[in-house]
């Protein structure tokens, strides 16, 4: 769609606090709200009611990375959605509709958790143990001074509208607020759109994982993913 939709105008970040506080160990925190005065609100956290919405999101947007971990059915979407830590994101919501996520990981926790005992109810003792070593390949540990993006998307009908790029310059923001000294993301080979739009917000690559032979045996799509960054000092 072009031109279409509410445009994404200039962030007023009226309410500054600090979305994820380090020094609070279950990272609960308020709710603080980037509004931007139009039709797009952007929040520091999931609304409980748009967990379906994310789940969804995510599955279809990373098809390639979920689909050989989560198939892409009924089961996919539970576990995908109960597994999420609602305080460790941003969200893009337009007139109640979830319309672009930032899923964050950082030393003390992730939006995404999926658990052994979750993967082993939901698919059973050998495709739940499987399916944790998909995860485990695509895994990062997150340094204490490190946020990583453990996943961006926005609706298909929104994208090409800054709402991905207003996502990054909000966790930027969160970052210099909470003493971050690096954003961190990987990107798979199969998606040098998204890697030009990092480059073009100031990420450098600093390597590439390959992924053979785990991405052989596992069923994913592509062979490696490029590992970037970008400092806040
Ligand atoms: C990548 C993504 C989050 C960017 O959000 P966005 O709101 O579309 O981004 P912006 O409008 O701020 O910037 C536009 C840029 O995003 C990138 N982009 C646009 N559509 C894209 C798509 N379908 N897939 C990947 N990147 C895309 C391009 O670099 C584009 O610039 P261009 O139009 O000059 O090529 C969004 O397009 C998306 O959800 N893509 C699918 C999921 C995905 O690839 N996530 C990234 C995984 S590392």
């Amino acid at each position: 769609m072009q031109n279409a939709g509410p445009a994404v105008p200039k962030t007023d970040c009226r309410d500054n606090q600090a979305m994820i506080n380090q020094n609070n160990p279950n990272n609960i925190q308020p709710t603080p709200e980037f509004t931007d005065g139009e039709s797009i609100v952007y929040l520091g956290h999931l609304p409980v009611e748009l967990s379906a919405s994310a789940g969804r999101l995510f599955l279809d947007a990373f098809k390639d990375k979920f689909a050989p971990v989560f198939g892409d059915g009924d089961r996919a979407q539970s576990v995908l959605e109960n597994s999420l830590d609602p305080t460790h994101c941003i969200a893009a919501v337009s007139n109640g509709v979830l319309v672009g996520l930032l899923a964050i990981q950082d030393s003390q926790g992730s939006f995404l958790n999926p658990t052994l005992k979750i993967m082993i109810q939901t698919y059973g003792m050998l495709g739940g143990l499987f399916r944790m070593f998909g995860l485990a390949v695509l895994h990062h540990s997150t340094a204490s001074d490190e946020f990583y993006v453990e996943g961006i998307a926005v609706v298909d009908e929104m994208r090409g509208k800054g709402v991905g790029s207003q996502l990054l310059d909000l966790l930027e923001q969160l970052a210099l607020e909470n003493g971050i000294q690096t954003i961190s993301l990987a990107v798979i080979n199969t998606n040098p759109r998204a890697e030009s739009l990092y480059k073009r917000l100031g990420f450098v690559s600093t390597r590439r994982d390959k992924l053979w032979p785990f991405n052989r045996i596992l069923g994913f799509p592509f062979e490696s993913a490029t590992f970037m960054i970008k400092n806040m000092g």
